[in-house]
């Protein structure tokens, strides 16, 4: 018999006597922010004691792929590895998950910031899963038509062309230009090409290839007065540009919060616009997958048992963009990106994808070399550990973590072995 099976029945507690459980710490030390006065005062200090205190990065990784995934800092590691280990040791209220409850606390707190009704809100797993839910729940049937730009991430074109093997649904592309001249371009562009069968316009806020910020509201609005349902895929918009989900005018929203907002891997959002979220069909349910009045945007997320330090992690990730600023870490990607397109401009082996134009980029920047010839180049900026994406046509991101000595050192190394 092992030991555990000889104990004598009794409660918990009484087992426990009062020691309570000391919860051995994983979590890495926190550092408060540096004062403010310090980024008016001396701004590149102010972003290097950022960098150093409260990001885990060691000092020679430069990370030019924010795009991609995030990375997170102390504090959201802090409140994940907290959750855990307090779950672990059943120092919670609750059942450490998510899958079958609503999250109250927590989508109040981020539609507070997204600008949306909590009942308007579900979490989800990332912006994928959202953009499927919306194109699967859609009441969209054979003969109508999707109408999806030709700058879609695969995320957001596959959700449709689901729908259309299976049910038969026209789905239309139309071509947009990758440096308009204007805002304006695009709206027209997208707007021209709706057709009176058109039910749905499916399309990036920030497309991914380029970091096009495309004029959500302005489309959002044309298409409304045509009768077109909107979904907007803003994987890379909340964390990059103002995002007031009430005032951009789209019926659906998609988010992946892991991006930009320094959420862990792993946390999306769903978003409906009053009653739009009634019209849809969930996907993967459970219990309460159609209490629409009690549970509302919270019906899509009865999927069953997942990891609740994830979302902890999310709130503390937008805990710590709102402390820093939303509008000064908007500010902080935009003065980088500026740095990357300067540099980009002074070499004559390379050319801009992403216009120069501050109405249309954020802090994603595509890059072209001029030639095929690459060799030696990637495993150059593996060497200097340079973490980049892309090829002969370069996506380079950026976030607060980024310091100016990263983005010099690609362009160090890209002309070390280009010979220039
Ligand atoms: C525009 C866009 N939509 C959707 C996605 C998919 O995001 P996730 O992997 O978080 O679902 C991406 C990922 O890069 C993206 O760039």
């Amino acid at each position: 018999m092992r030991r555990r099976d000889a104990l004598p029945p009794m409660g918990l507690s009484a087992l426990l006597g009062s020691a309570p459980f000391a919860v051995q710490s994983a979590e890495p030390a926190l550092v408060p922010l540096p004062d403010k006065r310090l980024l008016g005062s001396t701004p590149e200090a102010y972003w290097s004691r950022i960098r150093r205190e409260q990001f885990v990065m060691p000092p020679g990784r430069a990370f030019l792929n924010n795009g991609s995934l995030g990375v997170i800092p102390k504090p959201v590691i802090a409140a994940l590895t907290g959750y855990v280990q307090r779950a672990a040791a059943l120092e919670v209220r609750e059942y450490p998950r998510w899958g079958y409850e609503t999250l109250d606390q927590e989508r109040t707190e981020m539609a507070g910031f997204l600008g949306c009704k909590r009942d308007e809100l579900a979490f989800v797993h990332n912006c994928t899963e959202a953009m499927s839910i919306i194109a699967n729940g859609l009441d969209v049937v054979r003969g109508d038509e999707v109408l999806i730009t030709d700058q879609e991430h695969t995320g957001g074109i596959s959700c449709w062309k689901l729908k259309e093997a299976r049910t038969g649904i026209a789905l239309r592309t139309v071509k947009i230009p990758v440096s308009p001249a204007n805002p304006g371009e695009l709206t027209d562009r997208i707007i021209g090409a709706l057709t009176p069968r058109t039910r749905v316009l499916s399309f990036s806020g920030i497309t991914t290839t380029t970091g096009l910020i495309l004029p959500v509201q302005e489309i959002c609005r044309a298409a409304r007065e045509k009768g077109v349902l909107t979904v907007v895929d803003g994987a890379h918009m909340n964390g990059q540009i103002p995002v007031w989900l009430e005032e951009l005018g789209c019926d659906y929203y998609a988010g992946s919060p892991h991006k930009w907002m320094f959420a862990p891997a792993g946390c999306g959002f769903l978003y409906g616009r009053g009653e739009m979220l009634d019209r849809l069909w969930p996907v993967i349910v459970s219990g309460g997958w159609d209490n629409k009045k009690d549970l509302k945007a919270a019906r899509f997320m009865m999927v069953g048992t997942n990891n609740r330090a994830v979302f902890h992690g999310m709130v503390a990730g937008l805990r710590f963009l709102k402390d820093l600023g939303p509008d000064t870490v908007f500010a902080r990607q935009r003065q980088l990106a500026r740095r990357i397109l300067d540099m980009v401009k002074q070499r004559n082996y390379l050319e801009l994808v992403t216009p120069e134009d501050e109405r249309l980029y954020g802090a994603l920047v595509t890059i072209r070399f001029k030639t095929a010839d690459l060799r030696g180049l990637f495993e150059a900026m593996e060497k200097q550990r340079i973490w980049i994406l892309g090829g002969q046509q370069m996506r380079l991101s950026v976030h607060v973590h980024t310091r100016p000595g990263d983005i010099d050192a690609f362009f160090t190394v890209a002309d070390k072995v280009l010979g220039v």
